[in-house]
């Protein structure tokens, strides 16, 4: 028994001591499959002598088959150039599956969510709900109105509630001019593009795929690989993923570890000047969510008016949005800057773009993944060392945050006032949404009035 025992011990030394994991789905950015990353490790259960009272969540849609821009970009052209090749596979030692690989993307796919991507929101429904038992079930889920995000939704409500008739959708208008009062407030901000980005990101693309180029030619000297293919084989990793379920293009002999953190970095790069700190109007952008969030958090359902019209507060919030909002949101609440700690005010210096800042803290896949969620708590706490009274605090993909400079609370919440304080300084530093967008249409509107207004 003895020995046995030993042996087992030295079995599990060794693999604690020795082994190297990497699961390339950890580092797709935007295409990421949904995971938890604990970044950073902090416990997401209530704090000691804490209940949570109130939520709310921003969420983006579940997996898609894949996005209009990776599909005509990278995916579409590699398939057919792979249709029109006369390489014999069989002879290649990491592509052989390419003899007889069909994609799993169709046309009439495009944008579409995978079951795997229903499934997954309908889990996240029964994750929140088993996270907070005593809420009222949600009168109303909020959601833009593409296919892809209604359908979250309605997966999400159906792990949620035990009788979906009794919460409404509430489906909100993607307008070019809805100014800031939509869940795609990018889209109506005329200072945003979605290309932003693609300039900083490009050479680095070029600079971390030429390697691998060199190393596939070899193999397959007939196919002339250009960067976009290495890029659309990564982006098929995932997926084909999220659609069959595994991927033949994930295996780290096809491409190694750092192959797959130089196309997560080709990605941050992309998002840090897109929706991230390296764009001077993300946290304008992000701001309306956050201020009309917080209204409803702190209501006491009288006063200051933000209850719906029938006089009625939700123990929960849940929004439905694209992969765009969720960073901005982030910047706007100065989470997860590169910056924080440092004297050097310029971040941009942080996200070099000709080699790796592995420890920087923008990861556009623990950020944006499929169904990525950032939750806003309020808490009822009543002692271990701390005054008794309402605290906050905000969970990107269930890892409590630190919100900077108000974290002294219970699990390095925010006390009440103290919050209310924090997010006035964020409005004076990312108030002004049409000014800062450039708004060039009429009618606009600074607030997002979705969960107040009768719509
Ligand atoms: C594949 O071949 C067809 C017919 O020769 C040609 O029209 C098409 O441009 C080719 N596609 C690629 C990606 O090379
Ligand atoms: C491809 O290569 C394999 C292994 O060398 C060989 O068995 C097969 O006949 C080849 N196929 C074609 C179409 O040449
Ligand atoms: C919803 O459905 C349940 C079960 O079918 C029913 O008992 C309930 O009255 C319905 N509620 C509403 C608001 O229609
Ligand atoms: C290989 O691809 C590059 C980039 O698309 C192109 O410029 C070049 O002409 C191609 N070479 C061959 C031999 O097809
Ligand atoms: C970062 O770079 C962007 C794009 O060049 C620029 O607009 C922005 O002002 C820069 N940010 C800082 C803090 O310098
Ligand atoms: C990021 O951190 C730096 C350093 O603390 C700070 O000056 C800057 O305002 C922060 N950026 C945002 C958007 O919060
Ligand atoms: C939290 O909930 C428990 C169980 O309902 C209750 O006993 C406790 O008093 C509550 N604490 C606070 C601070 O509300
Ligand atoms: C302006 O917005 C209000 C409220 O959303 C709407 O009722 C009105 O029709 C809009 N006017 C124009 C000219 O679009």
């Amino acid at each position: 028994m003895r020995s046995g025992l030993s042996v087992l011990l030295v079995a599990k030394f060794a693999a604690s001591a020795f082994s190297y994991s990497f699961n390339p789905l950890e580092h797709l950015a935007g295409i990421a499959p949904y995971f938890e990353p604990s970044d950073p490790p902090l416990d997401p259960s209530p704090p000691q002598g804490c209940n949570v009272t109130r939520a709310a969540y921003l969420v983006r849609h579940a997996a898609i088959y894949a996005n209009d821009f990776d599909f005509e970009e990278y995916i579409e052209p590699f398939v057919q150039k792979l249709a029109n090749a006369s390489v014999n596979w069989s002879r290649t030692r990491d592509l052989a599956f390419l003899a007889t690989w069909k994609s799993p993307i169709g046309e009439k796919d495009e944008e579409q969510l995978t079951q795997v991507g229903e499934l997954e929101a309908q889990k996240l429904g029964v994750e929140v709900l088993q996270r907070y038992p005593n809420f009222k079930p949600p009168k109303k889920v909020w959601t833009s109105t593409a296919e892809r995000t209604t359908k979250s939704a309605e997966s999400f409500i159906s792990g949620l509630v035990r009788y979906e008739n009794e919460t409404e959708m509430v489906q909100v208008y993607e307008g070019k001019e809805a100014g800031a009062n939509s869940l795609t407030p990018y889209s109506s901000c005329p200072a945003y593009s979605g290309s932003r980005g693609s300039d900083q990101s490009k050479p680095f693309q070029t600079r971390y795929t030429a390697p691998i180029i060199e190393r596939l030619k070899a193999q397959a000297p007939g196919f002339n690989f250009t960067n976009n293919d290495i890029v659309g084989m990564q982006e098929l990793c995932g997926y084909e993923t999220v659609i069959r379920g595994s991927s033949p293009f994930c295996s780290l002999s096809l491409f190694t570890p750092n192959d797959w953190l130089g196309f997560e970095y080709a990605n941050d790069l992309m998002y840090h000047y897109n929706t991230g700190y390296g764009f001077d109007v993300s946290g304008a952008i992000g701001m309306p969510w956050v201020t009309a969030t917080t209204q409803q958090l702190l209501s006491d359902g009288v006063g200051n008016a933000v209850a719906n019209p029938e006089g009625e507060l939700q123990d929960l919030y849940v929004s439905f949005t694209h992969r765009e909002l969720p960073p901005t949101v982030i910047v706007a609440l100065g989470l997860f800057n590169n910056s924080a700690f440092s004297s050097s005010g310029d971040v941009n210096a942080t996200m070099p773009t000709d080699t790796i800042n592995h420890n920087r803290a923008w990861k556009s896949s623990n950020i944006l993944p499929f169904l990525t969620n950032v939750a806003v708590e309020k808490m009822e706490c009543d002692s271990y060392g701390y005054g008794q009274g309402e605290y906050f605090r905000v969970l990107v993909n269930k890892s409590p945050q630190s919100l900077p400079g108000c974290n002294y609370g219970p699990g390095e919440s925010c006390p009440r006032n103290a919050f209310v304080e924090f997010i006035s300084r964020r409005e004076a530093m990312f108030g002004g949404f049409g000014q800062k967008c450039g708004v060039d249409y009429g009618n606009s509107t600074d607030t997002l009035g979705i969960y107040s207004s009768a719509q």
